[in-house]
Parts: C-alpha cells; structure tokens; sequence
C-alpha cells in the first residue's frame, strides 16, 4: 500500500491494512471506509474519535486552545475584523478586498426583509413560546418560502441562499424578541449588520439609537459564535443536508440541536445556574454538589468537549463583558459579581484543573447579553444567529463536492431472531 498507512491486528493475527490520511494541521486520520468488507465497523460514541468529512473551514487545537478559520486566529479576526467579512472568509476561502466586501455587504442588505408569511407566523405563537422553538419554525417556514425553483446543485443557488440566511437571520431573532412585547415588526434601515440587528430588536419608534460599544460587543459575539467546526449542530446540518433536503431546513435541524444545554443552550443556563445559586455564600455549596458524582449538577459554561486549555473566545468575550459592563454603569452587576467569585474558585480546584474544566465562551457571553437587555431565554437565538454563516459554509462546501448520504452503524446488542408469539400465549 503505498503512502503512510496504519495496520489493524484481529482474529488471532490476521492483518488489515488501512490508508492514512494526512491533515495539513492537526491529527491525521486512518480511513476505515474499506472496514465493513472486512466484517467490521468501528464503535465510536460521541464521535470522540472519529472525523465524518474533511473540511478547509476551521481548525481547531484543544489542548493549545488554537481556533483558527481559514488560517486566521480567532483573536485577530474579533479584535480587527467584522462579521461581515468573516461570513465572507468563512464561506469563500479568504478575506474580501474592498470592493468584494462593499458587494456582500450590499448583497446582505438587500435581503434583509422576510416574507409575509413568515413575519405574519410569528403573531401565531403564544406570548410566552421559547424564542429557540419559534426561531426553528420560523427558518423551516424559510424553507417552505424558498424551496420552488431552488436547484442545490448550482452555485448560484447555493451562494444566493447562504446570503439570504445570513441577511435574514437577524429579523427571525429581533421577531422572537419584539412578539411578546406585542411590537409590530421592525422597520427597515441601513445600519451595519451588529447596528441592524440592535434597531430592529429594540427600536420602537424613530428616537432609537444605536450604541457604538454595544454594536461592537455584538459584532463580537456573532464572530465569536461563528463557526467551530464539526460541533453538534454543524455535524445536523450535515447530515440533514446528506440527504439533500432544502438548506433552509438543514439549518433548522441545526438550531434544534444547538437548543440544548451541552451546546449553545449553555449561555442560557449559565444565567438561570447563577439565579440558582443566588448568593455568593452558596457558591461552595454548589462547587461541592458539581463536584458529587452522584448529583448531576455541572457548573454551566465550564468544560469544552475540544477545548481542554482555555477557550480562546472566552479570552475575548471576557474583555468584551467587561467593556460593555463598565459602558452601561452596570459593573458592579450582583450577578456578574457571582460569576467571578464562582470563576475563581473553579479556578483553584482540583477537581475543575485534573479534569482540565475552564470557563468557555458562553460563561461569559451570557452575562453580557443580559447587560445589553436580550432576554436570558434568547441568548441562543443569538449564537443560531452569529452560527449562520459557519453551518452554511459546511453545508455549502459538502454539496459543492462528491458527497454521500450521512448513516452512521451500530453495535447491535438486541435480542436474535425469534419467532413471534400470539397474544393468547403470552402471559
Ligand atoms: N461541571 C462539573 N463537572 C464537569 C463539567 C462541568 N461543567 N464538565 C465536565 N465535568 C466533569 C465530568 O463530570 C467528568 O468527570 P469524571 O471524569 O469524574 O466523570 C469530566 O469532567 C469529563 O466530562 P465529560 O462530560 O466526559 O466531558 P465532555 O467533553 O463529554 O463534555 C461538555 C463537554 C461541554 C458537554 C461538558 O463540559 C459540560 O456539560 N459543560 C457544561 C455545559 C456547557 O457549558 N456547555 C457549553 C459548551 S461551549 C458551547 C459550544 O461550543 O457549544
């Protein structure tokens, strides 16, 4: 077998050969695609072990707390770029030079509007429906709005969608925000992507203004989200999209995944854990019950499935938290002072530094997206929001290649082949 190669030993001796694939950074990976003629699969739950497809998007490095999207460093990008040309980095290869980013930003603009029936479906949902319910709905209305005429195998196609959904996304979540308070749906102006977001969430009439240091925080917290490569809701969009399924769907699946707490429903539940905890007396007390095995308590927005040092964007939205903090006079905010003292202590135990648990993005992002005002039960409309362009551009860059349908194996340990018994026999 030519080039590096891994061998496999099983049954008593017998030797299966296998390709090794080289990474450009990062592991490489032993194709097992032959295996199952061998009579095997792997078992791999979690997929801790095991890359589903190759991607040039985003790398990685856990233990270097590395993130880098198309080669650039996460950090660069959030202290000199915007999200608008990292949308345009993410899903074309490279930075746009100023012409092509003033022809983005113009394309991204002039989708900002949604169809009626999807503005009219929001007034459909009780007051009280989870932001994160209504923003799947609403993009699963997406795809029922733009399926006719829509051939995925045209990059025209593809790129007009990827435009459409980045343009759009930011109405679906500013819906979510203004349907309880009974506002009318917001109107239209030209601000930059983070300011257009702001106004059409908050504005209720012509006097809104929007705030420089906010509007820079946001920027932030959509670069910060906005892509991590092979995560939860990604690898949904993925295997949605395998099947060839509308992408506006794909990208439903995928805000349904990223719902939950292990994944971008942490920003939420940092908020509603330090409401829990209350006072900074009880932070020992739930230090000791995260720590008890037989309690599921975890200390929300701690712990990284990848990053195993610390999160390089919670380097950042730290900054940015306390920016926005010392912007509103809200800096000696109880519960951000709860956070700290919980940080510390976290910090300097042995349990949080053996399992190597530090502070990721969302402990920090939800603090400052309660300063800004966005409701704690939408925060994760923010990260589906900032998510976007990173679940379009793996979509895009799947089907603008040879692709097969996502269908993962099993380890079977179900009961053999039995005959059936007629309900009088059974006892
Ligand atoms: N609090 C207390 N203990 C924890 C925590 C935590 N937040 N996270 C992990 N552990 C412990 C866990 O009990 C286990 O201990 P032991 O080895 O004694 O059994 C050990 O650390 C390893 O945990 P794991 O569950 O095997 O680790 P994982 O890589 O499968 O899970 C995680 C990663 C993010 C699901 C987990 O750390 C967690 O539940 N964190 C809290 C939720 C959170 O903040 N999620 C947001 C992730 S960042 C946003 C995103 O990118 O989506």
């Amino acid at each position: 077998m030519a080039g590096k190669h891994a061998k496999l030993c099983v049954d008593g001796g017998r030797v299966i050969e296998l390709p090794v694939l080289e990474a450009s950074l990062g592991n490489d990976v032993i194709d097992i695609g032959t295996l199952t003629n061998e009579g095997y699969f792997t078992y791999d739950p979690g997929f801790v072990s095991t890359a589903a497809c190759d991607s040039d998007i985003t790398y990685i490095d856990g233990d270097a707390g590395t993130l880098l999207h198309r080669g650039y460093p996460i950090e660069q990008l959030a202290e000199q770029s915007d999200f608008l040309e990292l949308c345009h980095l993410l899903l074309n290869g490279e930075l746009p030079t100023p012409s092509e980013k003033d022809a983005f930003a113009a394309a991204v603009a002039e989708e900002r509007h949604l169809p009626e029936s999807v503005a009219e479906m929001v007034s459909r949902f009780s007051p009280g429906a989870h932001p994160m319910g209504m923003m799947t709905a609403l993009t699963g209305a997406l795809a029922a709005e733009y399926h006719d005429g829509l051939d995925i195998t045209e990059e025209t196609h593809r790129l007009a969608t990827a435009i459409r959904l980045i343009a759009k996304m930011p109405l679906l979540a500013a819906l979510t925000y203004r349907h309880p308070k009974g506002l009318p749906p917001p109107p239209r102006q030209d601000l930059g992507y983070a300011g257009h977001f702001l106004h059409a969430t908050f504005a209720e009439d012509e006097s809104y203004e929007v705030n420089p240091v906010i509007a820079r925080a946001m920027n932030r917290i959509f670069m910060l989200h906005a892509d991590h490569e092979q995560n939860a809701s990604t690898s949904t969009v993925r295997l949605a999209g395998s099947t060839g399924t509308n992408p506006y769907s794909a990208i439903a699946a995928g805000i349904a995944a990223l719902w939950g707490p292990a994944h971008g429903g942490a920003n939420e539940a940092v908020l509603n854990m330090l409401d829990e905890i209350g006072r900074p007396d009880n932070i020992d007390k739930y230090v000791a019950r995260a720590k008890d095995k037989d309690d599921p308590f975890r200390i929300m927005g701690f712990g990284h499935r990848v990053y195993k040092n610390r999160d390089p964007r919670a380097t950042v939205m730290r900054r940015t938290c306390h920016e926005v903090l010392a912007e509103l006079g809200v800096a000696n905010d109880h519960l951000l002072q709860m956070a700290q003292r919980l940080e510390e202590i976290a910090l300097q135990d042995e349990f949080f530094i053996e399992r190597r648990l530090y502070p990721n993005v969302d402990f920090y992002s939800g603090i400052t997206l309660k300063a800004v005002g966005i409701p704690t039960e939408m925060f994760t409309v923010i990260f589906a929001t900032g998510r976007t362009p990173g679940w379009i551009a793996h979509w895009r860059e799947m089907v603008s290649a040879p692709y097969k349908i996502g269908r993962p194996r099993q380890l079977y340990r179900g009961q053999t082949a039995r005959n059936y018994v007629s309900l009088e026999e059974r006892d």
